[in-house]
C-alpha cells in the first residue's frame, strides 16, 4: 500500500493516490472529513484556519460507500485559491509580473533558501508553496481512510500534548478511548485541565512578544497484533518507519519510542521489559518501556511514539537573513502565521503513524479484499495462540 500527494498551499487543490487499499471496507466520509477538520483546529492557529474548513472528496476507488480496491483517489479544495488565481496560475506570465508575488526574502527556519539553491529557482514562492504543513492536509486524509481499516481490526490511535513550551501536562493512566475523549474536548489537546490553562496562558505570552512555541506530542496505538514490520531487514523495522513518517512532519525535530531518551541515565533492568505468559494472555510484558517494539516488530504491547516539534519559523518578532537578489541583510517580513501548531500537529502525527501501522499490516495480511484479510490476520493468531 503506498500513497503520493500532490499540491500547493495556495493552489486550486491538494490530490492523493492511495494504492493496495483492500476491497469490501465501508468508507465513512464523515470520520474521514472529521481527521481533517481535527488538524484544523487546536489553539495558537492563525487566521488562514478561520477561512479553510476542510472536505475531502473521494474521486475514485469507491462505489456506494465501499473500496472496490481500486486506487482511491482524493482532491481537498483550497477555498482561498480564488484569491490566488493569478499568482498560482498554470499559465504563462511576464518575468517581472506585478501579479506573481515573486518571493526573494528567504525565512530562517524553512525550506526556501535550500529549495532556491537546489532547484535553482529564483522566486522562492515555488519552494514554499509545496514545503507549507498544508501539504499534511493530504497525509491526514490518508489515515483518515486506513484508521478505517485499522477500525476493522480493532486497533485504536490516539493522541495527546505532552509539552508545550516550558509547560508539561501531568501524565495520567487512562482507557485509551477515555484519552480520545478527553483530548477532542481540550483546545490544546491535553488532558491535564491545570496544565492547558498554563499552555493557553504561554501561547497568549509568546504571541504579545511577537514569539512562537512548539512542544511534545505523543501517539498511542492499541490493539495491534505481535509481529508488525521485521528484524530482517534496515528498512522493514516498523518503529524506524515510523520514525521517519514522524520527522517528515514539517518541524518535527526528534521521536522516541516508550521512555525513549530517558534509557539513556537508566540502568538495564529499569529498562528492559521482563516477559510473561498467562494461559489466557499469552505472552505479554510486564511493563511497556520500550513502546511496543522490540527487534523493530510490535510486541503487541501499545505503541508509544513522542514527537517534538520546534517553534514556529515565522516571528513576528522577526530574524535576520539575506535578500537572494540584493544580497543584503534584511529582517525578514511578518506573514500571517500560527502562534503555536502543537495541538493541530499531533493529530498529523496520529495519522502518519496509522498510515505506517496499517501498512505494515496488510504487508503481513494483505489480501486484496477485507474478507481475505480477515481469514489470514485469523490464521496468525491461531498460530500465535498455539506457539
Ligand atoms: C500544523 C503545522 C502548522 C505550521 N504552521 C506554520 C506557520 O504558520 N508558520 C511557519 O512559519 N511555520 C509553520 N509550520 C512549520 C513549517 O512548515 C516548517 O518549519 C518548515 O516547513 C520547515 O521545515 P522543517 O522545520 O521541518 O525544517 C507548521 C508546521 C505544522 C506541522
Amino acid at each position: 500500500m503506498r500513497y503520493l500527494t500532490a499540491g500547493e498551499t495556495h493552489g486550486p487543490q491538494l490530490t492523493t493516490i492511495i494504492e493496495g487499499f483492500p476491497s469490501n471496507v465501508t468508507l465513512n466520509f464523515d470520520e474521514l472529513n472529521f481527521q481533517l477538520h481535527r488538524r484544523q483546529k487546536g489553539y495558537g492557529r492563525g487566521r488562514r484556519m478561520q477561512i479553510e474548513k476542510d472536505t475531502a472528496q473521494i474521486v475514485g476507488g469507491v462505489r456506494h460507500g465501499k473500496t472496490t480496491g481500486a486506487p482511491i483517489a482524493l482532491v481537498v479544495v483550497n477555498n482561498d485559491w480564488k484569491h490566488w488565481t493569478s499568482v498560482m496560475g498554470i499559465e504563462p506570465v511576464e518575468d517581472d509580473s506585478e501579479g506573481k508575488r515573486r518571493v526573494n526574502r528567504p525565512r530562517p527556519g524553512h525550506a526556501d533558501l535550500n529549495g532556491g539553491l537546489k532547484y535553482n529557482q529564483k522566486d522562492l514562492r515555488n519552494i514554499l508553496e509545496r514545503s507549507s504543513a498544508r501539504e499534511t492536509t493530504m497525509r491526514v486524509a490518508c489515515g483518515g481512510v486506513v484508521r478505517q481499516l485499522l477500525a476493522e481490526f480493532g486497533i485504536k490511535v490516539a493522541g495527546q500534548v505532552i509539552r508545550i513550551g516550558e509547560v508539561e501536562a501531568k501524565r495520567e493512566e487512562l482507557a485509551i478511548d477515555d484519552l480520545i475523549r478527553i483530548t477532542e474536548e481540550s483546545p490544546v489537546r491535553v488532558v491535564d485541565k491545570e496544565a492547558e490553562a498554563k499552555m493557553i496562558a504561554a501561547i497568549d505570552a509568546a504571541k504579545d512578544d511577537g514569539d512562537t512555541l512548539g512542544g511534545i506530542v505523543e501517539v498511542i496505538i492499541e490493539g495491534v497484533p505481535v509481529g508488525l514490520g521485521s528484524h530482517v531487514q534496515w528498512d522493514r523495522k516498523l518503529d524506524g518507519r515510523i520514525a521517519q513518517a514522524v520527522l517528515s512532519i514539517q518541524a518535527f525535530k526528534g521521536v522516541e519510542f516508550g521512555i525513549g531518551f530517558e534509557a539513556a541515565e537508566r540502568r538495564g533492568s529499569l529498562v528492559h521489559d521482563e516477559i510473561r505468559y498467562t494461559p489466557e494472555g499469552g505472552f505479554h510484558r510486564a511493563t511497556n518501556r520500550a513502546g511496543g517494539f522490540e527487534g523493530g516488530m510490535t510486541t503487541g504491547e501499545q505503541i508509544v511514539v513522542r514527537g517534538v516539534m520546534k517553534p514556529i519559523s515565522t516571528l513576528y518578532k522577526p530574524l535576520q537573513s539575506v535578500d537572494i537578489d540584493t544580497k543584503e541583510v534584511f529582517t525578514a517580513q511578518v506573514e500571517r502565521s500560527d502562534t503555536c501548531a502543537v495541538p493541530a500537529a499531533g493529530v498529523i502525527m496520529e495519522n502518519v503513524i496509522a498510515w505506517e501501522v496499517a501498512q505494515a499490516f496488510m504487508e503481513k495480511f494483505g489480501g486484496d479484499s477485507l474478507e481475505e484479510i480477515r481469514s489470514n490476520l485469523a490464521s496468525y493468531l491461531k498460530q500465535v495462540e498455539n506457539y
